[in-house]
């Protein structure tokens, strides 16, 4: 293996002190305390865990921590009578709905019912016309870690071909935004790319934000690529015991660690940076709704 691991773990434990340092110097100066609301619908055991974090998390840095556990068979009007109590409510800065949503709620009526100053996923059509032109306001979570990581793994990114595969709202899309704001050359590619493998090997920067797992090889990388695998994906691990599991990404690490010339591992790469950012972007709505 030549790669250097790409410590997102760490980076993100230093990103929260910033952040609880923030946190600290608005309620002494301003008398903020800025406030995040988690609700999750249903007991999804993945979704709960990320919830947990995401709670502890914001309560760790000095924020106002809410977290509304629904049970499963919420109707959708109960859930929106909740968005809508949050969004009037002056503690809360910002709203998170963990999604998926269960199938009788329609998940485009949450993220439009989610006032789009307190919208701190940016999932809120007005937040990703905002992200798209350059205004201010709240940036996706997944993206901005995956851009914190970039610039801080190559410095300028400036003219330097970036390769994402996966063109989700919640990855792709705003990530080609944000590394077009900082000059890469941008491919989207997807899963009716044709010759996926070439289009890789011209890359300096590849993304894997395509939810299939081990699908990038080494032998698609050109040698010294930055390589960020936002995929989590729990496949069976027989070699850990009968039943058992384990994580892995949309990258195949060992095969990739001998070519890429930098690779954020899974788990403790991109995940962390995740809800770094969410806390991030909790500061900057609170900031902007109090002017
Ligand atoms: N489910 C998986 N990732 C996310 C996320 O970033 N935000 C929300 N709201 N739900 C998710």
């Amino acid at each position: 293996m030549t790669a250097t691991i790409i410590d997102g773990k760490g980076f993100a434990a230093g990103l929260r002190e910033r952040i609880a340092g923030h946190v600290a110097g608005l309620k002494s100066q301003h008398g903020i305390t800025p406030g995040l609301a988690v609700v999750i619908v249903g007991e999804d055991p993945a979704s709960q865990v990320y919830v947990a974090s995401k709670a502890r998390l914001t309560a760790e840095v000095g924020m106002h921590s809410v977290k509304h556990e629904l049970p499963r068979e919420t109707s959708q009007a109960a859930l929106l009578q909740l968005i809508d109590e949050l969004n009037r409510d002056d503690a809360i800065h910002g709203i998170l709905v963990q999604m998926p949503v269960p199938d009788q709620i329609d998940p485009n009526a949450v993220i439009n019912a989610i006032s789009p100053e307190k919208d701190v996923d940016c999932f809120t059509p007005a937040n990703v016309g905002k992200l798209a032109i350059g205004l201010p306001g709240p940036v996706s979570c997944t993206p901005l870690g995956c851009l914190m990581l970039l610039r801080d793994q190559l410095g300028e990114l400036s003219g330097k071909e970036a390769v994402i595969i996966g063109r989700s709202n919640l990855v792709g899309k705003p990530l080609a935004q944000l590394l077009l704001r900082d000059n890469c050359t941008v491919t989207m590619a997807h899963s009716r790319t044709a010759d996926l493998a070439s289009v890789v090997k011209r890359a300096d920067i590849v993304v894997a934000a395509a939810g299939r797992p081990n699908m990038v090889k080494g032998d698609w990388l050109k040698p010294g690529a930055t390589v960020i695998d936002v995929g989590i994906n729990r496949v069976p691990a027989p070699e850990r015991g009968e039943g058992k599991t384990r994580l892995v990404g949309d990258v195949e690490f060992d095969s990739a660690a001998d070519v890429a010339g930098a690779i954020t591992p899974v788990p403790g790469g991109v995940g962390p940076m995740t809800i770094a950012c969410l806390l991030a972007n909790t500061i900057t709505t609170a900031s902007l709704l109090n002017g």
